[in-house]
């Protein structure tokens, strides 16, 4: 097992590591920032044209990617939606054949997600998985599937899948509104330089995190907070999962924006907020901030340096200054590392962590 871990102490720091080359091969072949064009293997420009909803299916981890996609597909204005997987049989939106279900899951195998796959079947929808296993029962079950390519993860806290799914979800949105209205979702000329620049980005950001450091500043606190707004929304629920799910320690996700109708009165000067800021209205996220700091909390602000944040924010995580679509990504790596030093140094048992699985095969 030792040597598997190639030097790290655990499989999460390497496979944290391993994002870059993990993102790299999910772009492989499919992005030409030259042309401006990306091709998704079975997946023609025009495929998506009849497709009027998306709706994207998943649990944990893979049901935030789901929700960046939708974002995203938002955003350039296609109707999206995202389901837990396990609601989607007490209450399945409506579908019909001009619905594209999307079930994104790392596995493949997770029963609440292909139970929501087998329903949106019956219902007439067209259905694709988004996995990282070829030949998995999501594969297999879906009329279509896209491969995520990002080998095999072996800590039960997904890392280098999540970026991989955000990217895979990044360009099929490209493809689902060329189909839909003509035009993708957003510019290829900077979208596509900065997805093929998020690799180098990545071993940037690893060299000079201060993730350790900051995770050492605030070990002794009561609850850890995450706020973000439109993609940063996901990236904070996703910041909180991991750090809970590894850490044991109290940890929250919210829209920036909901701070002030309920979580504020959970906030003191024990509970750190990490505010991630990826572009999406990042004003109205600081205005936010500063309200819990005016509680005594102490704001880590995640974001480029030069920005506004880092005049107000206690501390500082930096993050390469991209496009916004992408901004979400490597904030989420500062994010990962936060909770993984975090972890190390309560002495967790990082890629086993008490009373969870990789993989949920029963509801
Ligand atoms: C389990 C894992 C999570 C994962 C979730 C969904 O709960 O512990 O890390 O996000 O399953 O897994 P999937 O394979 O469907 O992405």
């Amino acid at each position: 097992e030792q040597a598997g871990k190639g030097g790290y102490d655990h499989f999460m720091l390497k496979e944290i590591h391993e994002q870059p080359t993990s993102i790299a091969q999910a772009l492989e072949g499919r992005v030409d920032p030259g042309a401006g064009e990306i091709a998704l293997e079975g997946f023609e420009p025009g495929t998506f044209a009849d497709v009027d909803h998306v709706q994207l299916v998943a649990c944990g981890t893979s049901y935030h990617a789901a929700m960046y996609g939708a974002f995203a597909l938002r955003q350039a204005g296609i109707h999206a939606t995202t389901v837990l997987a396990n609601e989607y049989s007490v209450a399945a939106p409506p579908i019909d054949e001009d619905t594209l279900v999307i079930a994104v899951t790392q596995s493949g195998e997770t029963a609440d997600t292909l139970n929501a796959l087998r329903r949106a079947t019956a219902g007439g929808a067209r259905t694709l998985a988004l996995t990282n296993v070829v030949g998995s029962t999501a594969a297999r079950q879906a009329d279509d599937a896209l491969f995520i390519r990002a080998g095999p993860e072996i800590g039960v806290a997904a890392t280098k899948t999540f970026s991989s799914q955000v990217v895979m979800l990044v360009l099929l949105a490209q493809r689902i509104t060329e189909d839909r209205l003509g035009d993708p979702a957003a510019d290829p000329d900077t979208l596509l330089p900065a997805l093929s620049q998020t690799p180098g980005a990545i071993d940037d950001l690893l060299e000079s995190s201060r993730a350790a450091a900051i995770a050492d500043r605030f070990e002794d606190s009561q609850s850890y907070f995450f706020i973000g707004r439109g993609l940063g929304y996901p990236v904070a629920l996703e910041g909180a999962l991991k750090f809970k799910e590894i850490t044991y320690e109290h940890a929250e996700g919210f829209a920036s924006g909901e701070l002030k109708h309920g979580p504020l009165a959970l906030v003191t000067a024990d509970t750190p907020v990490f505010a991630v800021f990826v572009g999406d209205e990042d004003e109205k996220t600081l205005k936010n901030a500063a309200e819990a700091q005016t509680r005594g909390a102490p704001v880590v602000a995640v974001c480029p340096e030069g920005h506004r944040a880092t005049e107000v924010a206690d501390a500082h995580l930096e993050i390469p200054d991209t496009d916004p679509d992408v901004a979400g990504l490597l904030a989420n790596v500062q994010l990962q590392l936060v909770s993984y030093h975090a972890a190390a140094q309560l002495d967790r048992p990082i890629d086993k962590p008490r009373n969870l699985a990789k993989s949920v095969t029963v509801e």
